[in-house]
């Protein structure tokens, strides 16, 4: 798309060309009229798991392994892409693409396990290692295609995006740049729904109509390299059961409707599809079985998918059972893709919020990029936090970003969730859990132009006025709500209400304290008036959003080793490699100074 916006359409073609098939309507933006067409969330979500389900992930020595893994898989399937990467334990895997599933499940009909141990049991997972040959090695032809090399897992080298930064020639130009250069890559999206699928592959033999996916910010498009994977395991019937139900009520209502008026209406009614489609008619169900005892159901439902994900998911290790929050999880590490996974089970309402933001942030180029500064700013400054606790995270943080980009001047540049709802169709009705109406519209090109990107200005602009807009919110009175797109007032006390846009009974930022909520707004105001006098002047270290993103209490050493002062740091470590195990206090205070 950046191709094609530079008018480099041949380059983009180019692309096109060394592009697998697969992943080519995720390229493809534009008609052939030349009008844009966003792709919805049900789209690339129903891709990238098909993609998962024809790959698998194979650990190897090097990348040297390539020939010989390529042309032994290629004697069970046809190959439609190889990507390789190292963990940070500096281990080499290959995730495999196939051209179908069916060649797949030749792939792992071809398997063996490991005999020699007894006590490990065999697992079906699409995470495989590759044995050296016994006896002879075979001698395979040069692959047909090239190695992709990327990084999968580690985030990108903070000293070089420094520079680049440093380089730009605008400060939209940075604010892009960040955008492009953090931003979640084709790879580390794959590897994410590879573990839904390993995940699923096992609750799979067990449950029926079970999938596993993943939400928040490793789908809905403002994930950044390094973020952790949000899974959700549901019951896809349970999902078709609620918006069935919704479908009946509808129909219910109309009918008693036509019945009194005995108007013309009667089309309207009809036109909602025939009720034999209905899970009702499903005249073969399967036996249920209730949880009995003391505790919730989903609690203990969650304390066997800890101790399946422990027994029979290879990679999944460090297990942590949080399961008496509102919403229960399990916590583990992926050692194979180094992800940090949250598992939480029917709670479909994350997916549909994460197509909400992928909707959004689809609509207008600049909302992702300065959705990244900002995000990337509250991390400098320390108002956002790896650990959970009482200061803002990345979710409410971006529904304030979305929230301005309702209300930029000169129009807006993001239609209201209410326009979205008020323009939804029958076939974008979702019933989460709990009956929680989740409908709104999908498909982003049946949206009029006039209700999005009014507003022209550049990302330098947006951001300052987005510390400005929040220099002068009033937090004390008002909520954020992107529902209405303008201010509402505070139903409670907390220090800062977002509401959540699909539950707007909730405060999504309901754990922020009051001094963390007064240091959001000083911070607000530092960053406005740090970013205009960047603006002025030379570019130095601090220059446009450099000042802004890079940590405070790291920016004096590095300005110190940009500046040739390397010699006059010394390594704690250094420092104590001549000394008595017991060192007095003077000497410890001495050695420091
Ligand atoms: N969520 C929610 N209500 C909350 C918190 C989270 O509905 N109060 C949903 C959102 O869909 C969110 C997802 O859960 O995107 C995952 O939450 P979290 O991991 O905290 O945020 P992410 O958006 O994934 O951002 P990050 O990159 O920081 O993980
Ligand atoms: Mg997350």
């Amino acid at each position: 798309q950046t191709l094609v916006n530079k008018g480099k359409i041949h380059l983009f073609r180019n692309l096109l060309k060394s592009t697998p098939s697969s992943c080519k309507c995720l390229l493809v933006r534009k008609h052939s009229d030349g009008a844009q067409r966003f792709v919805s969330f049900d789209e690339v979500v129903a891709q990238r798991r098909a993609e998962a389900r024809r790959s698998i992930v194979v650990q190897v020595n090097s990348e040297a392994s390539f020939n010989e893994l390529y042309g032994y898989c290629s004697k069970y399937a046809t190959i439609a892409g190889v990507h390789h990467y190292k963990n940070t334990g500096g281990e080499h895997f290959m995730l495999i693409e196939f051209s179908s599933e069916d060649n797949l499940k030749e792939i792992i009909k071809s398997c063996s396990t490991h005999q020699k141990d007894l006590d490990v049991m065999a697992l079906n997972s699409p995470f495989l290692w590759f044995r050296a040959a016994s006896g002879k090695k075979e001698v395979f032809k040069t692959p047909s295609m090239t190695l992709s090399s990327m990084d999968g897992c580690s985030m990108v080298d903070e000293d070089e995006l420094f520079q680049e930064l440093l380089k730009c020639d605008t400060v939209s130009d940075q604010i892009q740049l960040l955008y492009d250069r953090t931003k979640l890559n084709d790879l580390g999206i794959r590897l994410r729904y590879m573990v839904a699928r390993q995940v699923e592959c096992v609750f799979e033999s067990l449950y029926a109509n079970i999938a596993v996916r993943p939400f928040g910010s490793s789908v809905n498009g403002f994930g950044k390299m390094g973020c952790d994977l949000d899974l959700v395991l549901t019951n896809t019937l349970t999902e078709e059961m609620w918006n069935e139900l919704y479908h009946a009520n509808v129909r219910r209502a109309q009918v008693k409707q036509k019945m009194k008026s005995k108007s013309k209406h009667n089309h309207s009614v009809s036109r909602l599809g025939p009720l034999d489609e209905s899970s009702a008619h499903k005249r073969l169900v399967f036996q249920d079985k209730r949880c009995e005892g003391g505790r919730s159901p989903r609690q203990r439902h969650m304390e066997s998918v800890a101790e399946l994900l422990e027994l029979r998911v290879p990679g999944a290790a460090r297990l942590q059972r949080i399961l008496h929050a509102r919403v229960p999880i399990v916590k583990f590490a992926h050692d194979y893709t180094d992800l940090d996974c949250d598992l939480c089970y029917n709670n479909m309402s994350g997916v549909h919020m994460s197509s909400l933001l992928w909707s959004l942030g689809g609509l207008d180029a600049r909302v992702r990029p300065l959705t990244f500064a900002v995000r990337r700013w509250a991390q400098a400054a320390a108002l956002t936090n790896p650990h959970p606790g009482r200061w803002i995270t990345n979710f409410p943080l971006t529904l304030m970003v979305l929230f301005f980009l309702q209300n930029t001047p000169g129009g807006c540049v993001l239609p209201t969730v209410k326009t979205l709802v008020q323009r939804a169709g029958k076939e974008d009705v979702r019933i989460a859990e709990e009956n929680l109406n989740c409908t709104f519209l999908r498909d982003m090109n049946k949206l009029p132009p006039e209700c999005y990107s009014q507003n022209k200005a550049n990302l330098q602009t947006l951001l300052l006025q987005f510390f400005e807009f929040y220099s002068q919110f009033n937090f004390q009175d008002k909520a954020i709500s992107i529902n209405e797109g303008t201010a509402i007032r505070k139903p409670n006390s907390l220090p800062l209400y977002v509401v959540n846009p699909l539950e707007q009974a909730l405060n999504v930022s309901r754990n922020v304290s009051y001094e963390e909520c007064e240091r959001l707004k000083l911070e607000v105001r530092n960053a406005a008036w740090q970013l205009e006098a960047g603006l002025e002047g030379q570019k130095n270290d601090d220059w446009g959003v450099l000042g802004l993103v890079e940590r405070k209490t790291t920016r004096g050493l590095k300005k110190l080793l940009r500046v040739g002062n390397s010699h006059r740091l010394v390594s704690v470590k250094d420092l104590f490699n001549d000394t008595e195990e017991s060192v007095s206090k003077e000497t410890l205070k001495n050695k420091l100074e």
